[in-house]
């Protein structure tokens, strides 16, 4: 971003207040802000209470060596006691923890008790592989139980777990085996991807031949799809089925120091290396389990709570695992994509399950948007109180359409914002207290302290924007990057002095509430205004004909950059429709004003996403600026691109 802070250009003036009955029953009041406010660590000691530690904790933060925290540093926890034990202790055995969704159609509904003894009996077989605290695990595993009870297992013993997304290839998989060191890989021989197996096993056989990986001593395999053909290692591979079920359904947890690491997740980013986010045990429950139990309002009794993301990012790590199990809540886990075999699948779960709360992200909104509203309407979703949102700022119209067509106009919705990297949700509203504005996440969490800068790290004034910054640490911040403690510096920490950079932009508006503006490297510069990404694609979301868009800036001789914009219509508009591209223009004129105004605009039949389903706007800024593609490894389908750009002359609208 240059030395101008962000235009502020889109207005949203719709108001949601919060369901009077629902508010009325909230289980966190606008009471919990001005306590927070008062005393931010003692509100964060109240809620390390939440949990059941073996010795609690008198200390809350040790900031004596910034940005190096340690939280609740005396305490002594075992997470999956947390999230399993103690509820079968407590009469909650019966309970449903998980209803399992294959995507075949099997399903498996898994109680705490079972669950509990599931777990125990991972725990021993990863003790039988010799398998010791503090040792990594890595897990590439498909959306089945056996993925959640891996990663409690793993807890249990303190082995801190490494994910690696299912769908990622074999390479991704050897850097991040070989970044952590891990000594165990827990697989699958495949899982189900829109109505086929599509196999695991042979991407770890591959990255276990790359050099850095020969610490790994057993890989550990789930049968899931049955696939005949399989490679096996003698004295390496071990099947689930003989080596889990073969275990004692008993085993004591011990517990751990709250510094203890918990997990390692890569995050890709933009350039260079993946930074292994470390989380350790204490904080990272504690907020995990309060936001939870905020944001969601979730009352474990009756809810029934589905958070769509893969338990492979952050997301599922925190709102699958972690924070639901804490809480003591019944799940919904699916393993599949929302289109297989016909795109009501999510709709068609939600109504079977009785689902309460649903947090997914804004590009499966969108594409239920692209899809038609004819779909959702099929089904009984009246079971729904809460819905959320993550993983990228939500347009206002994708946010409305939510509302309206999965929340019958009635449902709250919470969007999310938070990253790897914060561990969990940070700013948000809460359904129970906050007048929702469409395309907001509006105010941190009580005990949260977030605001937005210039680039000279002073604070800006309402109706401003700038960058997102952390002022303060937060019980689930990342710890460090793992075995790189520069970095974390250099990456978070050395843009503004004590202050976290979040490498978001975003602006304050007229109540001072924080709307986000996409990532700081997407800002456009357009005739000397810092113009957000974010706020063009949505205005482009808000005309009728439009399902999704993708905004950047190329390179432009007489404006800096232009504005060029990639849009994928609603299903029954008609890209050659005459006219359309100089209506869009005109659409995005009124809604922003002229500067805003895209210079090209393409339809085209899909956008280029990484597989968490952010849209790579380097890619189409390469196409954009004629240059050949930069790397397509981490994109979902790279065909994509191909089609993109055999589309690009005839669209143009620049002459
Ligand atoms: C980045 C973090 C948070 C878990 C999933 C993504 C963007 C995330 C929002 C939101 C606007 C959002 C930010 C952030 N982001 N949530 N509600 N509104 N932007 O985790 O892969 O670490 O990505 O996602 O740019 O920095 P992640």
């Amino acid at each position: 971003m240059s030395n101008e802070s962000l235009a502020n250009l889109l207005k949203e003036e719709r108001r949601f207040a919060p369901p009077a009955g629902l508010a009325a029953e909230a289980n966190v009041t606008a009471e919990a802000y001005e306590r927070a406010k008062a005393d931010r660590l003692g509100f964060w000691a109240e809620q390390a209470r939440r949990l059941s530690w073996e010795t609690e904790p008198t200390e809350t933060l040790d900031w004596s060596n910034p940005p190096f925290a340690k939280w609740f540093a005396d305490g002594r926890l075992n997470v999956a006691y947390n999230c399993v034990d103690r509820h079968v202790e407590n009469g909650l055995g019966d309970r449903v923890a998980i209803h399992f969704e294959g995507e075949p159609g099997d399903t498996r509904s898994i109680t705490y008790a079972e669950l509990q003894r599931e777990v125990s009996k991972a725990a021993n077989a990863l003790i039988e592989l010799g398998v010791q605290a503090g040792d990594r695990v890595a897990i590439y595993l498909p959306m089945i139980p056996e993925a959640v009870v891996s990663m409690l297992a793993c807890a249990r013993i303190g082995a801190p777990h490494s994910l690696v997304f299912g769908g990622f290839s074999a390479d991704a998989l050897a850097t991040r085996i070989k970044d952590a060191d891990a000594r165990v890989v827990i697989t699958a021989d495949g899982g189900y991807r829109r109505g086929k197996p599509s196999a695991l096993k042979p991407a770890v056989d591959e990255a276990l031949t790359r050099p850095g990986t020969e610490n790994v001593r057993s890989v550990l395999v789930v049968r899931r799809t049955g696939q005949e053909d399989i490679a096996w290692s003698e004295g390496r591979d071990v099947w689930w089925h003989d080596l889990v079920e073969a275990q004692s359904d008993q085993h004591t947890p011990q517990a751990f120091d709250a510094e203890h690491p918990l997990f390692i997740l890569y995050t890709s980013g933009t350039t260079g290396k993946p930074k292994g986010i470390l989380h350790t045990t204490g904080g990272y429950l504690t907020q995990i389990s309060y936001t939870h139990h905020a944001v969601f309002d979730l009352k474990p009794e009756t809810d029934v709570f589905w958070c769509t993301a893969d338990v492979g990012w952050v997301t599922g790590h925190s709102y699958i695992v972690y924070g639901p199990l804490s809480n003591g809540a019944t799940e919904v886990l699916y393993e599949g994509t929302p289109d297989s075999p016909h795109q009501g699948r999510w709709w068609e779960i939600v109504q079977k399950y009785g689902v309460t709360i649903l947090y997914t992200a804004p590009t499966a909104i969108r594409a239920a948007m692209k899809w038609g509203d004819d779909i959702p309407a099929k089904f009984d979703l009246s079971s729904l109180r809460i819905l959320g949102s993550v993983g990228e700022p939500i347009n206002p119209e994708a946010w409305v359409w939510y509302r309206k067509h999965i929340g019958a106009d009635r449902t709250p919705v919470v969007d999310t914002w938070w990253q790897t990297e914060t561990g969990g949700i940070m700013i948000s509203p809460l359904p129970g207290v906050t007048e929702t504005k469409p395309g907001s996440a509006q105010v941190p969490l009580p005990g949260i302290a977030a605001t937005v800068v210039d680039d000279d790290a002073r604070e800006v004034a309402n109706g401003s924007g700038g960058y997102l910054v952390l002022t303060e640490p937060w019980p689930s911040m990342l710890r460090t990057i793992w075995g790189d403690d520069q970095r974390y510096l250099d990456t978070y920490w050395s843009r503004f002095e004590h202050k976290y950079f979040a490498g978001d932009g975003a602006k304050k508006d007229d109540d001072g509430d924080i709307w986000l503006l996409g990532r700081v490297d997407d800002v456009m510069l357009v005739s000397g205004h810092n113009i957000s990404t974010t706020e063009v694609e949505s205005a482009l979301v808000s005309h009728p004909k439009v399902a999704e868009a993708a905004v950047v800036g190329a390179t432009d001789p007489q404006t800096t950059q232009a504005i060029c914009a990639f849009v994928i219509l609603r299903g029954d508009a008609d890209a050659h429709e005459e006219g359309l591209v100089e209506e869009l223009r005109a659409h995005v004129g009124k809604q922003l004003g002229p500067i805003a105004k895209p210079k090209r605009i393409l339809p085209v039949a899909e956008l280029p996403k990484t597989r968490s389903g952010k849209i790579m706007r380097r890619l189409l800024r390469d196409v954009a600026e004629n240059r050949t593609l930069g790397d397509v490894t981490t994109l979902t389908d790279s065909s994509v691109m191909t089609l993109i750009q055999s589309q690009l002359p005839t669209a143009s609208s620049e002459d």
